[in-house]
C-alpha cells in the first residue's frame, strides 16, 4: 500500500559547529509519482554516516554534493519498489538506494543496487555494505597489516572502526582501539576481539597508548583525526601505513583549530619515517574490490570471525536527534533508522 503523505527531514539552517534540533525541520509533502522509466521507492532503512554533516555545509567535501536549504538531507537507503514504470524492476524489490531523509522518493534507476534477499536488509548500508567496505579496502589495500604488527583505529565501536580492527584480527595483527568511555572499549575488548582499548575521553590517553603499543604502531587507520592523531603520531614506526578516511573530530570546526602551525614538523616525520599516508573514497573502489569484499566478510561472518553490529533507532522523526548523537559519539556500531516498522 502507498501513502498519500511524503514525509522528508530537510535541511532547515545550515549549523556552525554542532548541529542541533533547529538545523533540521520535519516535513510532509504528496508522494512523486513515477514518470515513464522511473520507479518508485518506499524508504526501509536510513544509513546515518559522519559525512552527511560536512554536506550541511555550503562547501561540500569534492566527492559529494552540498544539500541545498529546504531540500531533504541526502543519505544512502535501504529501499523496497512501490511502484515500477522501470522495465528493469518489479513491485517489491529491494535496492540500495540514495533516497535520503525521507519515507518516498523517485529513481531512474541508475543509482539503485539490487539487493539479494537477506534477513537483516540492513546490514546492506553496514557490516555487509559501504562501511564496513571502507574499512576493508582501506585497512588491506592500504594499511596492509602483517601477522603481529600494531595496528590502532579510533572510533573502535562505531560502524568503520569495529570492523577495522576486527578484519585486523583476522589478518593476524595486535589490536588496540580507542574509544570514547569505559562501555564502548569493553565492548571493543570482549565482545570485538580487540587486544586492548583506551578512552578518548581520558586526559592521560598519550601516556596509555603509549604503554599499549610497546613495539610502536605499524598502522594506524585514521577515520577521526584531532587530539587521537597527536597521541598516535609520536608512536608510528618505520614504514608505517596510514590510511586516512575521516576526520570527525574536525567535522564540526567553525574555523582552524587554534596553535601553531604544525604542517612542517608533520612532513618532517613523513619523510624521515617513511610514512605512507593515503586517502580513501570508498565510492572509488565498488567495481573493483566490492566482490572480494563481499567473498570474504560473507566467509568470515559465517565462520563467527566478524560479528556485525548495528545501532537501530525507530521512525524517520527520530533521525536529526540521532544524527547529532553520532557526532557526539553515542552510537554504538553503525546506526541506521527504521523508518518503516
Ligand atoms: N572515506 C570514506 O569513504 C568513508 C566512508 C565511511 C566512513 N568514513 C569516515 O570514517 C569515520 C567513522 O565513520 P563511521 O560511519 O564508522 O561512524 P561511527 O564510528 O559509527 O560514528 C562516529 C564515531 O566517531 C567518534 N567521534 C565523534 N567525535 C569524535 C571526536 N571529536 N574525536 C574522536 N572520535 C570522535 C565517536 O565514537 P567514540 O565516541 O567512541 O570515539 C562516534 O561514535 C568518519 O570520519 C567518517 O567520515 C569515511
Amino acid at each position: 500500500m502507498i501513502d498519500t503523505v511524503n514525509r522528508r527531514i530537510v535541511l532547515a539552517e545550515r549549523p556552525q559547529g554542532l548541529p542541533t534540533a533547529k538545523h533540521f525541520r520535519l516535513e510532509e509533502a504528496a508522494v512523486p509519482r513515477p514518470a515513464d522509466g522511473q520507479v518508485l521507492l518506499r524508504t526501509l532503512y536510513l544509513s546515518l554516516d559522519p559525512y552527511m554533516r560536512q554536506l550541511m555545509d555550503e562547501t561540500a567535501p569534492v566527492y559529494a554534493a552540498s544539500v541545498g536549504l529546504g531540500q531533504p538531507m541526502a543519505g544512502g537507503t535501504v529501499s523496497r519498489v512501490a511502484a515500477t514504470k522501470h522495465p528493469g524492476f518489479r513491485v517489491g524489490d529491494l535496492v540500495l538506494a540514495r533516497a535520503g531523509w525521507q519515507d518516498y522518493a523517485v529513481s531512474n534507476g541508475d543509482d539503485l543496487t539490487p539487493i539479494p534477499p537477506m534477513e537483516r536488509p540492513s546490514l546492506a548500508l553496514g557490516g555487509l555494505g559501504m562501511t564496513a567496505f571502507t574499512a576493508y579496502v582501506g585497512l588491506l589495500d592500504i594499511g596492509q597489516p602483517k601477522p603481529g604488527e600494531t595496528v590502532v583505529v579510533a572510533a573502535a565501536a562505531g560502524a568503520v572502526g569495529a570492523m577495522v580492527g576486527q578484519i585486523a584480527k583476522v589478518k593476524g595483527a595486535r589490536v588496540v582501539g580507542i574509544a570514547g568511555g569505559a562501555e564502548k572499549c569493553r565492548f571493543a575488548v570482549e565482545e570485538l576481539g580487540f587486544d586492548a582499548c583506551l578512552d578518548r575521553h581520558d586526559t592521560r590517553l598519550a601516556g596509555h597508548l603509549d604503554a599499549a603499543c610497546p613495539d610502536g604502531v605499524d598502522v594506524y587507520f585514521e577515520n577521526v583525526g584531532g587530539p587521537v592523531f597527536d597521541a598516535v603520531f609520536p608512536l608510528l614506526n618505520i614504514g608505517a601505513r596510514i590510511p586516512v578516511v575521516g576526520t570527525i573530530a574536525h567535522y564540526n570546526d567553525a574555523a582552524p583549530p587554534p596553535g601553531p602551525d604544525r604542517l612542517p614538523q608533520v612532513m618532517t616525520m613523513v619523510l624521515q619515517k617513511r610514512l605512507r599516508v593515503q586517502g580513501l573514497v570508498i565510492l572509488d573502489h565498488y567495481e573493483d574490490r566490492f566482490e572480494a569484499f563481499r567473498r570474504d566478510m560473507q566467509s568470515w561472518v559465517a565462520d563467527g570471525r566478524i560479528k556485525l553490529t548495528e545501532d537501530v533507532v525507530d521512525g524517520l522523526q527520530n533521525a536529526p536527534l540521532a544524527f547529532i548523537g553520532l557526532l557526539e559519539g553515542r552510537n554504538l556500531g553503525k546506526l541506521v533508522v527504521r523508518v518503516l516498522p
